[in-house]
């Protein structure tokens, strides 16, 4: 594979994907340095569970910090080794690193609506351009950015092809999109080598709460009815976290400048996919309807031919399996 040598560093190391693949490069042997500022969006206590096992290794180590800060302050210890991004906190944490994993995000399609896109445009557009002048300064040899389906929006044809001209549906699309272009910029102008993956509905266990999953196990176990936005005939290619951290990991390897989809294979109905739960789980789910929230895509299916000839990825969790895995990690 090449890259053997410096740490990994991980942004979003507390989250739901990042804790994952904190986890999987620590079991594969890496130093990982990880990057949080454990943002509200769901409780510290999660995150502080998704960590649990990574801090309890010697070869982790944790800044709880914002990458806008990093950027801002001067490298600790005197003057660092130049002006401005060069001599910042965050260029000093990524220098000597392997390879940077931006995951960092505020995450969510139905909450970027409104006065809250200030937000996504803080931690999703200028935190990326922050992160990639310190990846260059820092001199970073490979950069990894986790991009979404949500840059599609609705498309005439299926399945989704990296090709299609994006045409996000939501003010988080917008952001996840303008993240993927920096890297592009990045890449074409300052040689930077930067690869975009466009996760698609990533689920397993430490998913985040806002998420369909989650909120369907809970009210499930509680008793209660499950709410659904629109008729339950919208498809999702449901993608298991191992699956999406096999692929960060073959992502190392992939040339520079690539984007790729990261699908799971698993295209089904959201009707389909709760009647795949309630298997699961023993229970008969109970349905309340709603209308479709805007910013909500009809359908995503993954075209990963992209993906299995760069990096020969290949997912391989059934939906069943990977809910039955979330399932049984539900306290
Ligand atoms: N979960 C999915 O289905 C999915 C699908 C497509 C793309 N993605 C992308 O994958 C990435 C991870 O998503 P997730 O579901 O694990 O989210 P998550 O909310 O669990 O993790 C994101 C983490 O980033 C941290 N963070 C946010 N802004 C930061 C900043 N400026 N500096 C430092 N830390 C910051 C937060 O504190 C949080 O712990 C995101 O980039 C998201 O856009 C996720």
């Amino acid at each position: 594979m090449g890259l053997v040598m410096g740490h990994m560093v991980v942004t979003a190391c507390a989250g739901f994907i990042g804790s994952h693949l904190t986890d999987r490069l620590l079991a594969d042997g890496h130093a990982v340095v990880g990057i949080d500022s454990f943002e509200d969006c769901y409780p510290r206590a999660m995150k502080e569970a998704n960590l649990a096992g990574a801090r309890a290794n010697p070869a982790f180590t944790l800044h709880e910090a914002n990458i806008l800060d990093l950027a801002a302050e001067a490298a600790p210890g005197g003057p660092g080794p130049g002006e401005g991004a060069e001599g910042s906190a965050l260029a000093a944490l990524l220098r000597g690193s392997a390879c940077v994993y931006h995951l960092a995000a505020q995450p969510g399609v139905r909450a970027s609506w409104g006065s809250s896109f200030e937000v996504y445009a803080r931690h999703n557009v200028l935190a990326t351009q922050q992160l990639l002048e310190a990846c260059g300064a820092a001199q970073v040899p490979k950069v990894i950015y986790a991009s979404s389906s949500s840059v599609y929006g609705d498309q005439d044809e299926l399945p989704l092809h990296e090709n299609m001209v994006p045409r996000p549906r939501s003010p988080y699309g917008v952001t996840k999109l303008a993240g993927e272009h920096l890297c592009g910029l990045y890449h074409a102008n300052r040689g930077l080598d930067t690869v975009a993956l466009r996760f698609f509905t990533v689920y397993g266990p430490r998913q985040r709460p806002d998420m369909a999953f989650y909120k369907f196990i809970s009210a499930m176990l509680e008793g209660r009815e499950i709410v659904i936005y629109g008729d339950g005939a919208q498809t999702r290619d449901f993608t298991y976290v191992d699956d999406i951290v096999e692929g960060l990991v073959l992502a190392q390897s992939a040339p520079p400048g690539a984007l790729m989809n990261l699908g799971g294979g698993n295209r089904v109905s959201l009707a389909e996919a709760i009647a795949t739960l309630g298997e699961v789980m023993g229970v008969q789910p109970r349905l309340a309807v709603r209308p479709v929230e805007a910013g909500d895509v009809r359908d995503t299916w993954a075209d990963v031919e992209c993906a299995r000839a760069l990096i020969a990825y290949s997912p391989t969790w059934s939906l069943s399996a990977g809910l039955l895995a979330e399932v049984a990690r539900f306290a």
